[in-house]
This record gives structure tokens, C-alpha cells and sequence, in this order.
């Protein structure tokens, strides 16, 4: 099966990047052929200085192979190594009707927050969906929020192959990979966990810096001897996706009976963030230390990555008479 997903570089990356998708990421490469990307092109609309995005790709590529994604397995690549994302963006732009693009939330969300309403950020999701089709993607792991960009991405597809009317099909449509209990991973302040909520726990945030920010998340003011809702508490939401399942049961028995207090469950999970990531930390430094092999890791990746998408770009342009 081919399973392909992106990240943005826009700034490091938090845990809610990593169990909502990255450890499917590792999960899926050994069994599928798998293309896992840095989604550059995207973060055009929200980076706005060249060597901080040069930083960003190198450290989002440096942490998915700290993370445990093998470069022998997985095709792992940028985004714009590969220019023919950006023709096909145009190919599907045509086809796609602006009504379904204002509905996007996504967009609505991100002029909320204060980002300028430009055009590139209202065709994000085409670019998206060109990023999928490109290589005939079968299975796309990520979280909750990209669930209606990829539904965009399967109604581009088949208005595309209606358009150009191919029996057969010019595009692959795509289905997403959510899991339930990491759709939406929690940040410190309970809404969902986002770079543009500040809300983040960065997975290699220094284990001082970990412990210090753990303590900043928000609880309401129950008492320790008081019995507390394991199941509506964002910190054990939390807390139980990282902890051994013995501490995990304890600490819900716990907070079903009361006698926990949200200070040891901070220290707990701080505890347990630190030694989930570990290994990856150590393999962090191996790969900072060696520049040369992430270049060499993301040329190989480009180029088994532009071979897959001439080929479908030939496909697309052909349906539609270009060349
Ligand atoms: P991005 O960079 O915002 O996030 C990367 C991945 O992390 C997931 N994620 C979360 N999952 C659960 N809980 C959270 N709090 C959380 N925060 C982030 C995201 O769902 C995503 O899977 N548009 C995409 C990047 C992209 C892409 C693609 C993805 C571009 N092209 C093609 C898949 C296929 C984005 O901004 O993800």
C-alpha cells in the first residue's frame, strides 16, 4: 500500500505532531511503501523569513530520522525538491469550485488568528491535495484537523477524472489514517495542541525546559483528596498516552477515588515525556552531528520522490491536453 504524509516547517516540532502522526509514520513504513515529506511549499504561508524556513526543513528532517523513520525504508523528502507539486497544484486550481474552499475551517481559523487572507493561503488545501495525488497515495496518516482536507483532496480527485472523463481514472483517491485516542492530542491550556496556540510541548525541548512547562498545565482547582474525572481531565488525556499502563491504571483508580493531586501527575508526565523520547534524543545528536548524511538522506529522497510524480504529473497533463 502507498502511505504518504506532510509536516510544515513551521517551527519545532510537538507532541502532538508525533502521536498523531509521526508514530503512525514509523509504524506503517516497514509493511507499505511509504513517502513522508517537509511541507515547505505550505509554510510559505506563514514563514516569511528564508533562513528561519531553511532551519525549520533541516530540523523537521533531522527529527523525523531521530524519531525513527529509516531512510532505507521510507522515501523522505521536501516538498519543493519536487517542482512538479506545484504544476499539478495549477492542474487541479481549474477544476476546483471556490465554494469549496471557503468552507474550509482551516483557512476561516488562520485569518482569525491574525494571518493576512492572501490567495495562497486560500488554495493551501489544492496544494495539499496535489501533494497526495502526486504519488497515487492510498493511506495518508495524520490528525483530526486534516480530515477535511483530505475529504477536499478526494472530491478534487473525482472532479478531476469527471472533468477529463476518464472511465478509469486519472487519480488514486486517497483515504485518511486518524486513530481515535491521538486525533486530537491536548495542548497545556486543553484545546488542541498547535504551534498557533502556544500551547505546544516540543518533543526535543531540553528535559529542564519539559519539566518546567508540564507544570504549567491547566487543571481546575480540585483537591488532592477529592475524586476527579480521569476521562474530561485534558492533563491525564494526556498523561495516559505516554504512561506504562500499570502507572496509567494506578493513577486512574486514583483519580476515581480521589487522593491524586495535579501536581504529581505533572511530574509524572513530565517524567514520562522525557523518557519516551530518550533514544530519539540521542539519535538527534548523531544526526546534527553529521550535516552531510541529511543531505545525502534528502537527495535521495528527491529524486525517488520526482520519479513517482513525472510520472502522474505525464498522467494528469495528458487527461487534460497539456503537452
Ligand atoms: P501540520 O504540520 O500542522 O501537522 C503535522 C501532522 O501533525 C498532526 N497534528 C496533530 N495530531 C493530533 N493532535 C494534535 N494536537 C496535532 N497537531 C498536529 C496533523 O494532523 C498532521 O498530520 N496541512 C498539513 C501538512 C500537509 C500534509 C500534506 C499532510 C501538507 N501536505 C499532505 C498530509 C498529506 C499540516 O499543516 O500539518
Amino acid at each position: 500500500m502507498r502511505i504518504l504524509s506532510g509536516i510544515q516547517p513551521s517551527g519545532p516540532l510537538h507532541i502532538g505532531n508525533y502521536l498523531g502522526a509521526i508514530r503512525q509514520y514509523v509504524a506503517l513504513q516497514d509493511a507499505n511503501d511509504a513517502y513522508y515529506f517537509v511541507a515547505d511549499y505550505h509554510a510559505l504561508t506563514s514563514v516569511r523569513d528564508a533562513s528561519l524556513l531553511r532551519k525549520y526543513v533541516s530540523h523537521v528532517l533531522i527529527d523525523l530520522l531521530a524519531l525513527g523513520l529509516d531512510p532505507d525504508e521510507v522515501v523522505l523528502f521536501v516538498q519543493s525538491d519536487v517542482p512538479e507539486t506545484v504544476e499539478l497544484s495549477w492542474l487541479l486550481t481549474t477544476v476546483t469550485p471556490m465554494g469549496w474552499l471557503e468552507k474550509c475551517v482551516s483557512y476561516k481559523d488562520k485569518v482569525q488568528q491574525g494571518l493576512p487572507a492572501e490567495a495562497g493561503l486560500f488554495a493551501y488545501p489544492v496544494l495539499q491535495a496535489a501533494d497526495i495525488l502526486l504519488y497515487d497515495a492510498d493511506l495518508v496518516p495524520v490528525g483530526q484537523d486534516q480530515k477535511q482536507h483530505l475529504e477536499i483532496t478526494r472530491d478534487v480527485a473525482e472532479r478531476f477524472n469527471h472533468v477529463y472523463g476518464r472511465r478509469e481514472g486519472v487519480f488514486r483517491l486517497p483515504k485518511p489514517y486518524i486513530l481515535d485516542n491521538v486525533a486530537v492530542v491536548p495542548g497545556l491550556d486543553g484545546r488542541k495542541m498547535s504551534k498557533s496556540y502556544n500551547n505546544t510541548i516540543e518533543i526535543f525541548e531540553d528535559p529542564a525546559s519539559i519539566r518546567k512547562k508540564v507544570k504549567k498545565f491547566v487543571t481546575d482547582s480540585l483537591p488532592v483528596e477529592a475524586p476527579k474525572d480521569p476521562d474530561t481531565c485534558p492533563l491525564f488525556g494526556l498523561y495516559k498516552l505516554f504512561a506504562k499502563p500499570a502507572d496509567r491504571e494506578e493513577i486512574e483508580r486514583r483519580y476515581r477515588e480521589g487522593g491524586v493531586g495535579y501536581g504529581e501527575v505533572k511530574t509524572r508526565l513530565g517524567e514520562a515525556l522525557i523518557e519516551t523520547f530518550a533514544e530519539a534524543r540521542e539519535r538527534r545528536a548523531e544526526w546534527v552531528a553529521h550535516p552531510e548524511r541529511v543531505a545525502a538522506v534528502r537527495a535521495a529522497g528527491a529524486e525517488k520522490a520526482r520519479e513517482t510524480a513525472r510520472k502522474v504529473l505525464h498522467r494528469a497533463r495528458a487527461a487534460c491536453g497539456l503537452g
